[in-house]
């Protein structure tokens, strides 16, 4: 026996869960907690909110309520849906708990006394209107790459580029508007450059090369790039304070915070159960196991594992089986764009099925690569598969036995021996084996293949043709089927635990040790009684899966109207802020491309005023050749900004149409002198 601690990526406390959740982190750790446990481990499946982070404060901010309101109801809703869909945590905490604070500062004290930080003094972006400074999702600007409007300081949502703040054209800060300052701020940072030998020995040179190959490649990438010290800090008003006196508004990086959060949700566990909870933290036997998305592997396996080293007491993880993304209908899912399925919403419109959605997910988990979920699938694999193969084999020989023998396992002579019985435990063993490697789908189709072998044999048996003429060989047929039944409730636990409980129960039957089943123990034996089982699954219908590809229409529809639409009217201004800005008449004398900058034009314009230079990110709209001698509309007061090194005096007006392009605000009439106001 060994001792497992598994935890699960604690998943943001800023909206409900969806199936690519489920399905990349959540159902796989479950499922192998359970084989573990079915195999008579010390098991601690371990999960919990993040609570912290800017993704709580941005959901704060969108929904006009604080922090703590946002964590506390996405917390319950989370736990709730983990409960339903049978996720067996042994304990599901959240990291506002007290303990955790606890932990996560104490865990920072230690590496402060023992001086595993740099203490550094760096400039950070701050908004002084809002005296606050700002994370780079809080500044937004335009995206040098592609001209979209919105692009955040850390990334360009529109065409996917990583940015830093100082890349965005006229980055302002999304709090105040205003334009951010550098400002003096002080931090910790973890050298990781200094864990990079560690890292690389441990991870690369050791024994890790049976991790994921897409675990193992990023690690290694990260590595050739070379670690370089991070700051554990951050200047926040939402999160776990610093522990040090003196030092206000500042509290611990989320990614220092949140896998602490595993250990202080062992300690609550520990605490409510009246356990110890080192031996599974800090015993060099335990076997510490990460189930996560791919999004998270540099945390899981480079971060963390530092911050554990650093601190010395602690074991580091066995194994890190992270998983890639799930699409729905072949496309990203996004929360944004509300193109996902919600498990809560699911768990509503289709209640009793939490084992159709767990077998759908795990079948088509993104084991190695991306997958895909759709409903027409989901319909398929519930109606042909679990109503046609699995369900309706237990339900033949729970029918079978009960018409035929009142519910008693017939006799059958004491060396009866047949390849259907061989067959089980070589089953078992597959399975386990699969399940050891973290293969969830083989491990699956494995037991669905004993499921089919019950019906082929049912089916060339046909028993209710011979009950009459060969009542031997009809108990010789239905005592093998009840002996897959029962291994079939067995084995299906940790992926269909709620199947799994009916079958046993159905078949008066408790749970064995996996190593009994692989010694071929027989767990009906003549004259045990089984029960008439009721229908295991029943057929999704065509009305169920349109209304929820058209629940996902829907979506798409109101995703486009919201970017046919046009932008939300601003606050309105007074008449005097109006006249205060200056737009004139003017004509483009000269147009050029900005060199290395695909989308900027450079023009000379006559305002009638002076003439001047512009910048205008339209490159992709027009020809430079196209726009001299054109009329155009200049807003002539804007202050000067340098774009690319180019000081640009004023801005032209343009409007965007739907396909993108930029279009001129002209005057309708070629006789406009130069200088004219426009009113
Ligand atoms: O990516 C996420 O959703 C993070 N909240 C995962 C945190 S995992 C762990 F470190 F807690
Ligand atoms: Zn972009």
């Amino acid at each position: 026996m060994s001792r497992y601690t598994i935890t699960t990526a604690l998943p943001y406390a800023n909206g409900p869960l969806h199936i690519g959740h489920l399905a990349g982190v959540y159902i796989p750790a479950d499922v192998y907690a359970r084989f573990l446990r079915r195999n008579k481990h010390d098991v601690l499946l371990i999960g919990g909110s993040d609570e912290h982070g800017i993704p709580i404060t941005i959901r704060a901010k969108k929904e006009g309520i604080t922090p703590q309101g946002v964590v506390d109801r996405y917390h319950e809703l989370m736990k709730q849906t983990f409960i339903e869909l049978g996720i067996s945590y042994d304990n599901y905490s959240r990291t506002t708990a007290p303990i955790h604070i606890k932990t996560a500062q104490d865990f920072f004290l230690k590496l402060y006394h023992d001086g595993k930080f740099i203490e550094k003094e760096t400039e950070q972006y701050f908004d002084e209107k809002a005296k606050e400074f700002l994370a780079d999702r809080y500044i937004v600007g335009i995206c040098p790459k592609c001209g979209n409007n919105n692009a955040y300081g850390d990334q360009c949502e529109k065409c996917g580029t990583t940015l830093s703040p100082d890349e965005l054209i006229n980055p302002h800060s999304m709090l105040s508007g205003e334009k951010p300052i550098l400002k003096k701020t002080k931090h910790w940072y973890l050298s990781l450059n200094e864990y990079q030998d560690f890292i690389s020995e441990w991870i690369l040179k050791g024994h890790k090369k049976d991790w994921k190959p897409n675990v193992y490649g990023q690690v290694k990438s990260w590595l050739e790039e070379g670690l370089k010290p991070r700051a554990m800090t951050r200047d926040l008003d939402w999160g776990v304070p610093v522990p040090l006196k003196d030092e206000k508004g500042k509290v611990l990086y989320v990614w220092f915070d949140a896998p602490i959060g595993y250990i202080s949700s062992t300690k609550e566990w520990a605490e409510r159960e009246g356990k110890d909870w080192k031996p599974y933290w800090q015993d060099s036997s335990t076997k510490l196991v990460h189930f996560i998305a791919k999004d998270n592997i540099v945390f899981h396996c480079i971060i963390f594992p530092a911050m554990l080293k650093a601190h010395g007491d602690y074991i580091l993880p066995d194994n890190v089986p992270a998983n890639e993304f799930l699409n729905l209908e072949n496309e990203k899912i996004s929360t944004s764009r509300n193109w996902a399925v919600w498990a809560h919403e699911y768990l509503h419109d289709f209640p009793g099925k939490q084992d159709s959605l767990r077998y759908t997910l795990l079948a088509n988990a993104p084991e190695s690569k991306d997958n895909n979920f759709t409903w027409k699938d989901f319909q398929t694999k519930n109606n042909s598969e679990l109503v046609g193969i699995f369900g309706n084999f237990i339900n033949r020989v729970s029918v079978l036995i009960n018409k035929y023998y009142e519910g008693i396992i017939p006799e059958v002579s004491e060396n009866f021996h047949s390849h259907e019985l061989d067959s089980l435990s070589k089953i078992s063993a597959e399975i386990s084996l699969y399940l050891s490697k973290y293969e969830f789908r083989n491990g699956l189709s494995s037991l669905m293949n004993l499921a089919r072998l019950g019906n082929k044999f049912l089916q060339e048996q046909e028993p209710w043709k011979k009950v009459k003429e060969d009542p031997e060989k009809v108990k010789e047929t239905l005592y093998v089927s009840a002996q897959i039944a029962a291994y079939l409730g067995e084995l299906s636990e940790p992926f269909l635990p709620f199947t799994s409980k009916k079958i046993m129960e159905g078949l008066n039957l408790t749970y064995n040790s996996w190593k009994e089943l692989e010694a071929n123990k027989i767990l009906l034996p003549s004259g045990s009684k089984i029960n008439l089982i009721p229908l295991l699954f029943d057929k999704i219908d065509d009305k169920e899966i349109d209304y929820q590809i058209e629940k996902l229409e829907n979506s798409k529809k109101q995703n486009e109207n919201i970017n046919n639409n046009y932008e939300a009217p601003k606050e309105s201004i007074n008449f005097d802020e109006f006249e205060k800005i200056d737009l004139r008449i003017g004509t483009i004398l000269e147009a050029k491309k900005v060199e290395k900058a695909d989308k900027l034009l450079q023009f000379k314009v006559d305002t009638g005023v002076d003439i001047r230079t512009i910048v205008s990110g339209i490159a992709e709209s027009f020809s430079p050749e196209e726009l001299v001698g054109k009329q155009v509309t200049v807003l002539l007061n804007l202050a000067p900004r340098k774009i690319r090194g180019i000081e640009s005096q004023g801005m032209l007006l343009l409007t965007q149409r739907k396909d993108g392009k930029f279009s001129f605000i002209t005057p309708d009439d070629d006789k406009i002198d130069n200088g004219s106001t426009v009113k």
